[in-house]
């Protein structure tokens, strides 16, 4: 199923801080391995990983010596391209290293890391300028839920991150609600498209129709190969990033073929 033919569904994992560099380069050729043996196609739905900072060169090298048609990126980007700036990453680096994606405002880095929306938005400038793919996370805490309704912060913290965007940027977003990730406790479907939706209007209010058209929003929190066929039925969810899940193959590689093992 593809609701959207103008949009290629993603299913990103978020690796969080976890397997080291060694463990990465076992994980990536199994995954490949596992998916091609089930006759994956990689080009209906893509597949995209994103390991921490030391794995990526190792990710880098076995992806493009096997020329294994995953994806990869970043965790998270430096706002700065380079300087006096010890511990951070310069998206320089990380085109250098091939990575096409690089996750931002993820909400870990934003309540532990104290994130703004201000640099939220800096690295989304800084990540569209080494012509990375930003994947803009957004979502809700239970208490925000609770106070401003549904879609009501996912949308401002949108908003907020698109300040240096054009109409010509390739982006993803991902809607997250905080009280679902790694909870177990999945957001609806329904809540999923509710909020999905809204954000594709500030799509088309900020860059136009065209580009919310093309624009592929994800759904993440508690995605399993249980529940994402029913995320993926709905007609504004392009996909899903997956954290806990994604860090078993045989569910994650169930997860990104969910065409196959669910009736839709
Ligand atoms: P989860 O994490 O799938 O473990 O809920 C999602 C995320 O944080 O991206």
């Amino acid at each position: 199923m593809n609701i959207n033919p103008r949009r290629t569904p993603l299913i990103a994992g978020n690796w969080k801080m976890n397997l080291d560099h060694l463990q990465a380069i076992a994980f990536v050729q199994k995954l490949a391995w596992n998916l091609k043996d089930a006759g994956h196609d990689f080009a209906a739905v893509e597949v995209a990983v994103f390991p921490p900072f030391t794995d990526l060169r190792s990710v880098q090298t076995l992806v493009s010596a096997d020329k294994l048609p995953l994806a990869f990126g970043a965790q998270d980007v430096s706002a700065q391209d380079s300087g006096a700036y010890t511990g951070e990453i310069s998206g320089a680096f990380l085109a250098q290293l091939e990575c096409q994606y690089v996750i931002i405002g993820h909400s870990e880095r934003r309540t532990l890391h104290n994130e703004s929306d201000e640099q939220v938005a800096a690295k989304v400038t800084a990540a569209l300028k080494h012509n990375l793919v930003p994947l803009i996370c957004v979502g809700e805490s239970a208490e925000d839920l609770a106070v401003h309704g549904p879609s009501a912060v996912p949308v401002a913290q949108l908003r907020a991150a698109l300040a240096g965007v054009t109409n010509a940027a390739d982006i993803v977003v991902a809607y997250e609600p905080v009280w679902a990730i790694g909870s177990g406790q999945a957001a609806t479907p329904e809540q999923a498209e509710q909020v999905a939706a809204a954000l594709r209007g500030v799509l088309a209010d900020t860059l136009g129709q065209d580009v919310a058209d093309k624009t592929r929003i994800l759904y993440g929190g508690s995605v399993k190969s249980g529940n994402i066929a029913a995320f993926m039925r709905e007609p504004n969810v392009d996909g899903a990033l997956v954290g806990g899940a994604s860090l078993d193959i045989p569910e994650f590689s169930s997860i990104v073929r969910y065409q196959k093992h669910v009736d839709l």
